[in-house]
């Protein structure tokens, strides 16, 4: 069976994006492929977190991906830190990675505007890290949103650099990115994506957020303008709310114009708070039920298993260099 292999920071405010751009793919991938899901907290800590919030958002990406439907019993869900051979072999990728390609990379440039106080190395290398996650583990496809889509081509690139110069060695991984739903787009501002870092909470749904509380930031949605429920390279944020309203019900953006022909915007955006609001306290229904204590056992022997293919995997990475 192929595998798949995709991560989520456990940093504040997992939001609708996350879910709809990625795990919801997860979901629908398990009954294909082999999967692994982690959680992804070395990545985390390149923009400072606070030690208890960090311990608690760990246990709580692990529970999101629960309650969401990943499941535990064919998924190795674990956490990054758990298992060292990721910081291992980002240092041996690091010296096949070049300064120009990781400049390049325009996540690093937007978080370095964005933390001017604290452009570290960690922010700098964190796509290497995000390679060595995914070929440690003989990935066939990374099930990812568009925002994540240079980072593999660097995983790809970083793959197929280091077969050529010791000999086969990594499986080069695709990237799965949907149609639908790869950029979701911030509600107060459909110029740019759906983003846990934005300063305003008006940008997101959080998983988290009270149904009401979510239900209020899709009535404030910005929209554009006109008067009609359509999508269009002119409507954006339509576009937007259209695409969250299609894949939370499995309903066709066609299908859901035609139901709103002839009401307005603010119709619209009732049903689909309805239907935000719905999903999010079916969602912390099932994410308040899972027990903490559960959730490490869980992972404890998850990274187990992990462990044992990354061990092999790095095994097989020192011989070829010469380390072993
Ligand atoms: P992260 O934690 O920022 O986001 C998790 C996933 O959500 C997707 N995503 C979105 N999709 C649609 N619309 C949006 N507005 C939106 N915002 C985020 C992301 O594309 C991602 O799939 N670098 C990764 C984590 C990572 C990883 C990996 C992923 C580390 N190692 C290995 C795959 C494989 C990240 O920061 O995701």
């Amino acid at each position: 069976m192929k595998r798949i292999f995709s991560g989520v920071q456990p940093t504040n405010n997992i939001h609708i994006g996350n879910y709809l751009g990625a795990i919801k793919n997860w979901v629908e991938l398990q009954k294909d492929y082999e999967c692994i899901f982690c959680v992804v907290d070395l990545h985390a800590i390149t923009v400072y977190q606070k030690p208890e919030t960090l311990r608690q958002n760990i246990l709580d990406i692990a529970k999101t991906y629960i309650a969401l439907g990943v499941d535990p019993r064919h998924t190795i869900i674990f956490v990054q830190s758990d298992v060292k051979e990721h910081a291992e072999l980002a240092w041996i990728l690091n010296s096949i990675a070049k300064i120009g390609e990781m400049e390049r990379m325009t996540q690093f440039k937007d978080k370095a505007k964005q933390h001017k106080e604290n452009i570290n190395m960690g922010l700098f290398d964190y796509p290497v890290l995000m390679a060595s996650d995914i070929l440690l583990y003989d990935t066939e496809a990374v099930p990812v949103g568009e925002d994540q889509k240079q980072h593999l081509e660097l995983t790809r690139d970083l793959a197929m650099r280091f077969n050529k110069l010791y000999g086969d060695t990594f499986t080069v991984p695709k990237p799965i990115i949907k149609k639908e739903g790869a950029r979701i787009l911030g509600l107060d501002d459909p110029d740019k994506k759906m983003s846990k870092s934005s300063p305003s909470a008006m940008n997101y749904v959080s998983l988290l957020d009270a149904p009401e509380i979510a239900a209020k930031k899709i009535m404030k949605a910005v929209t554009d303008s006109g008067s009609e429920v359509k999508s269009g390279k002119d409507k954006p944020a339509l576009t937007n709310l259209l695409t969250i309203y299609s894949l939370m019900t499995g309903r066709s953006v066609k299908e859901i114009e035609i139901e709103y022909a002839g009401k307005g915007y603010g119709d619209f955006k009732k049903g689909l708070a309805e239907i935000v609001s719905d999903f999010l306290a079916d969602f912390q229904r099932k994410f308040n039920a899972t027990n903490d204590n559960e959730i490490r056992e869980l992972l404890s022997v998850n990274a187990n298993k992990a462990r044992v293919l990354a061990e092999k995997k790095m095994d097989q990475v020192k011989r070829k260099i010469g380390l072993k």
